[in-house]
């Protein structure tokens, strides 16, 4: 036979191996994996010489809001479908899951979810997916969850916070229970909206309108609390949940304890807890402002170690960018600046929300050399792919079974140190919040589907605009609810 592509002399990296494996690839498959020299005699189209780097799935991103609007305010997200996916495969992210987001005063979810597959059809140049976003569960929104899943979409996001969307317990109980009976993952944002507007209210009485009161009005209290209170919803219903952007220790801690009482209670975390703290909110100006994001960067390093800790024990279950930009200045695409003659130097409560990091998410965490290679694989690629329903045709190695979505990184040590700057990113935003850290890493090829579409030192972008395609879904493959499908709610 003549295959592809082969990758050879590469240390090959998955959630559970590692080991000097080569890789042959027949249009779209890995089709064979053997051991160095393995494939010294096949023939094929084109063979990359991964000279000792690691060779790892391609990364996947669960966690990306591209072409929303922001959830207050005017403007939308800095970056559309084909800008956000541009960015996500020149940093080795091959699959990303977006969200469609239905609003409060909308009935249906399954018109969100056709609007947002217009959005992305025929302009992503990696694959994708939807996660429903689900801001009003009608009796009409919840008999849809069934068609959801027909349509390949297992997973939906909820708040517990921002006024736009915020659902109370009881709502939240009914999206439970009927993600249970479709088998749905559901994702819980979760941070106590009423104490985050109390705060809020205290610190205007005060007059604090900068930046870095974001941070105050967003204690971890209200941060801790939600955690707890999605988890004692989770457990009534017995469902599994997967709570976003985890940011805090002590919300960590409660997750653990689920953990190991033996619910499924699924935790994400993302760069900005690892590398930010609350000095980065509080800078001369409004700079701070663009690393406004919810929940917001914690309190010291010592936070921030804790959450890597809580990646290396497992708390955490996966690592996404919660990629949500807007551009630092820039009255149309929404505006980290908005000063209104009512607050000539702005004010916190009407910057919005969220940091772009869909290209840097990989290649920043896997510079820090603070984490295991097999768990930076397994939070990064195979463990979103397991609970979001895409293993193992995405985030593993598996002969004959996974899509050849590729990274293949430096080889350790070849890479010359050097400062991320916004100008190397592919995003249609005006910064970045990691502006000037300090690299090793960044893919060096990346593959999807058999096809080279980043070649860094090879002319950078080679994927094209539409190559991307939706990935439909099924149910998690990770521990689902404990007792029998049969089980109805206690009474
Ligand atoms: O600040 C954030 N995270 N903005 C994005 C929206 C969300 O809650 O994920
Ligand atoms: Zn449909
Ligand atoms: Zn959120
Ligand atoms: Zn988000």
């Amino acid at each position: 036979t003549r295959y592809d592509l082969l990758i050879i002399n590469g240390v090959v990296v998955t959630d559970t191996e590692i080991g000097e494996y080569e890789i042959a690839i027949k249009g779209e498959k890995i089709v064979k994996i053997v051991g160095r020299g393995g494939l010294k005699d096949a023939k094929a189209v084109k063979i990359i010489d991964a000279e000792g780097g690691y060779v790892m799935p391609g990364g996947i991103d669960a966690h990306v809001h591209l072409d929303e609007p922001p959830l207050f305010g005017k403007g939308s997200t800095a970056d559309n479908y084909e800008t956000g996916s541009r960015s996500a495969v020149c940093g080795g992210t091959t699959t990303m899951v977006t969200f469609a987001p239905q609003k409060k005063s909308e009935d249906t979810l399954l018109d969100t979810l056709h609007a947002t597959h217009a959005k992305a059809k025929d302009v992503c140049y990696i694959d994708y997916s939807f996660h429903l976003l689900v801001g009003n569960p009608s009796d009409k929104a919840l008999s849809e969850f069934k068609t959801l899943r027909e349509e390949g979409v297992s997973s939906l996001k909820i708040y517990m916070t921002y006024e736009a969307l915020q659902l109370h317990d009881g709502q939240i109980l009914d999206v439970l229970l009927e993600s249970r009976k479709q088998q749905i993952t559901t994702m819980v944002h979760a941070e106590n909206g009423q104490v985050i507007d109390w705060m809020t209210a205290q610190l205007e009485k005060r007059k604090m309108f900068a930046p870095k009161y974001h941070g105050t009005s967003h204690p971890p209290m209200a941060e801790i609390e939600a955690t707890y209170r999605a988890i004692s919803l989770s457990e009534f219903i017995d469902t599994p949940i997967l709570i976003v952007h985890v940011s805090t220790p002590a919300a960590a801690s409660h997750i653990k304890q689920a953990q190991d009482r033996g619910l499924p209670i699924y935790a994400e975390t993302c760069p900005q807890y690892l590398f930010l703290t609350k000095d980065d909110l509080d800078q001369p100006g409004f700079e701070g402002a663009k690393c406004v994001c919810s929940p917001p960067p914690r309190e010291s390093e010592a936070d921030c170690d804790d959450i890597w800790e809580g990646l290396a024990n497992g708390t955490f279950t996966i690592l996404s960018s919660d990629h949500c930009p807007f551009r630092y200045n820039d009255n149309v695409k929404g505006k980290k600046t908005p000063i209104s003659a009512e607050y000539p130097l702005g004010h916190f409560k009407y910057i919005p929300n969220g940091c772009p990091g869909i290209e840097t998410r990989l290649a920043l965490t896997l510079s820090a050399d603070r984490l295991d290679l097999k768990k930076f694989v397994e939070v990064t690629s195979s463990n979103p792919a397991k609970l979001y329903g895409l293993w193992p045709k995405k985030g593993g190695l598996i002969e004959g079974e996974s899509d050849a979505d590729i990274n293949i990184w430096y080889p350790p040590g070849k890479m010359q140190e050097y400062a991320l700057t916004n100008e190397m990113l592919h995003h249609d935003c005006d910064y970045t919040p990691f502006e000037g850290r300090i690299m090793k890493q960044w893919p060096r090829y990346t593959v999807l589907r058999g096809k080279v579409v980043w070649d860094k030192e090879g002319g950078g972008l080679l994927g094209e605009k539409g190559y991307g395609r939706f990935a439909e879904r099924g149910a998690s493959s990770l521990a689902g609810p404990r007792n029998e499908r049969e089980w109805d709610i206690p009474l």
